[in-house]
């Protein structure tokens, strides 16, 4: 007998979830192992804390009583050594004291990874049929949490400085005109370094955002959830207010950050900082999920932030990252510049480059372009068009996500100037 399971047998949530471009893109990786990889999100291997890291296990380790609380089950909201260390580290990044923040440890929630916590708000505050207001490009895998719970995307534009405020109002007006503004319930915003795009918002265009999320809050509070998962990685610039800094009341913004990036994916410690009320659905739902992400990672990350151990670590991992974004920046401009219609952004922080090609040159898994970069060039890229909610008139698709994260400046380089021969390939027909 058959134990397949027959598509009409899974549920609608299934249904919404089927054939994530994640997975997809992860087993390209696999199948391609003499690819140089400029798609994946991952982070520097060279750069993972070993030491640190070593450092910080045997010492929790040698205490019984310590060793004894980090290997027990932990509570559903997190350690609350943590919550108290991710104050001090919010204050910090804030650039305020700890008391003027606006909110204490019972507003936050240690999750694993911040996706975990990016989907659990999905699940908890989207209906089927709801609207949540994205950029366009946005993070991909966010896109698929919407998809899964039958959200609908609605896309506002970014350019160099984020989300534009003009576009979102009038994306809102529309909404209103057609009377679904009661569904629009969040706004998804990457405030530092968006992946896909590299950009920040500025700190007029945060300020726009949550006052027009608060003047739109007519039928119901529409949300704003901030992701800053690359906030910690500034190469350039000084650090910025994040949106829930700006939110006076402290009841409009969802943020939501982590550790994968600046400290190591393998721990996967994330974290938020949530209204009051909302604080509670979430902890419900995650109660069902895990009832508590696993402890001992809590522990590791609350004694590496106690002992500076993290914020040396950091400071390391800002350096290398620079040093790639800066060898992918001058590769493209020796290998691309020559090439009409080719443009990329500049990113003052995070993991990834923009690279917009001429509308005539598709990028996406099908396309000649991957095609030929894949099997011929021995070269990988994230086809911009993932990272576009879908739209009338179909998404764009002559855009690439290039990261700098995992190749040494060698490997950049080199997989730059595969990509460059693919693209003029494609170009000459
Ligand atoms: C914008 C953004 N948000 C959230 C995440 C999730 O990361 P993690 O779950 O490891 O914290 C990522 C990972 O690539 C990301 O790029």
């Amino acid at each position: 007998m058959s134990h397949v399971l027959h598509t009409s047998g899974l549920s609608q949530r299934s249904r919404w979830a089927a054939d994530q471009a994640i997975s997809f893109l992860m087993q390209q990786g696999v199948e391609n192992p003499g690819c140089i990889s400029l798609a994946a999100g991952l982070v520097d291997e060279d750069s993972l804390p070993a030491e640190p890291v070593r450092e910080t296990v045997v010492t929790l380790l040698s205490d019984s009583a310590s060793a004894r609380s980090a290997l027990q089950y932990g509570t559903t909201q997190g350690r609350l050594d943590l919550r108290g260390s991710l104050l001090d580290y919010m204050a910090a990044q804030e650039g305020v004291p700890r008391e003027t923040l606006g909110y204490d440890a019972s507003r936050m929630v240690v999750t694993t990874g911040s996706q975990q916590l990016l989907s659990l708000l999905c699940e908890t505050l989207l209906d089927p049929g709801d609207i949540c207001i994205v950029g366009a490009p946005t993070y991909f895998v966010f896109l698929g949490c919407l998809a899964g719970v039958g959200a609908e995307p609605i896309s506002v534009p970014l350019d160099e400085n984020g989300m534009q405020p003009e576009l979102l109002e009038q994306a809102l007006a529309r909404l209103n005109e057609l009377g679904r503004l009661p569904q629009v319930k969040m706004i998804y915003v990457v405030s530092e370094f968006d992946n896909p795009s590299g950009v920040s918002v500025s700190l007029e265009r945060r300020k726009a955002i949550v006052d027009i999320a608060n003047r739109w809050s007519i039928h119901n509070r529409i949300l704003i959830l901030e992701d800053a998962a690359y906030r910690d990685l500034r190469f350039d610039g000084n650090p910025l207010p994040s949106l829930l800094a700006l939110d006076g009341s402290k009841e409009q913004v969802l943020y939501t950050q982590t550790f994968s990036k600046t400290l190591s994916p393998g721990l996967r410690v994330g974290f938020g900082v949530l209204p009051k009320d909302v604080m509670k659905p979430v902890l419900d739902r995650k109660g069902n999920e895990d009832f508590g992400s696993a402890n001992f990672p809590q522990a590791i990350v609350t004694r590496m932030l106690k002992s500076g151990a993290f914020q040396e670590h950091v400071r390391h991992v800002r350096d290398s990252y620079t040093r790639k974004r800066d060898a992918m920046l001058a590769a493209a401009e020796k290998y691309f510049a020559d090439i009409p219609g080719v443009t990329w952004r500049r990113p003052s922080g995070g993991l990834y480059v923009w690279m917009s090609l001429p509308a005539s040159i598709p990028t996406g898994f099908q396309s000649p372009l991957f095609q030929a970069a894949v099997k011929q060039h021995g070269v990988m890229y994230v086809p911009g068009e993932l990272c576009f909610a879908p739209v009338q008139g179909g998404r764009p698709k002559n855009h690439m996500r290039l990261s700098y994260g995992v190749q040494t400046p060698e490997g950049i380089t080199d997989g730059m100037w595969r990509l460059s021969r693919a693209v003029k390939q494609v170009l000459a027909g």
